[in-house]
């Protein structure tokens, strides 16, 4: 899991959701690697909390970037975003019989989100402004 980082082929083709991607990525694999040591007990709350915020800011940003440009796309891809965001606070509030099954539901919802998301219909609207 530790290869889940971002490359150059990722870009959107504007630095600033470049960078929120790539932070976004580095906190999967903080999640990640909590998750997979013996403090996980205590310590993933805080970075759920953090992955969490950080990517409705994100979204925030990205949704605002794609009015701009008039993306046709953009209400399936506001759907996706509301969709994500509900599934990890489902997650989060779920009665787990222990911290090592949500840890891995966790882990395997957003590695999942990031590669068909972020890696597939967040380059749909950087195709779509480059072909404008
Ligand atoms: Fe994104
Ligand atoms: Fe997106």
């Amino acid at each position: 899991m530790p290869h889940v980082k971002w490359h150059d082929i990722y870009s959107v083709d504007n630095n600033a959701i470049d960078e929120q991607h790539k932070l976004l990525f580095d906190l999967f694999r903080k999640l990640y690697d909590i998750c997979m040591s013996d403090k996980k007990d205590v310590a993933y709350g805080p970075v759920v909390e953090e992955l969490l915020a950080y990517t409705v800011d994100h979204f925030s940003a990205e949704e605002s970037h794609m009015k701009d440009m008039l993306y046709p796309g953009i209400m399936q891809h506001l759907l996706d975003h509301n969709e994500f965001v509900k599934k990890i606070e489902e997650l989060k509030g779920a009665d787990k019989p222990d911290n090592s099954e949500f840890c891995l539901d966790l882990i395997l919802h957003v590695v999942g989100w990031i590669y068909d998301h972020v890696i597939v219909e967040d380059k749909k609207f950087a195709e779509y402004s480059r072909c404008r």
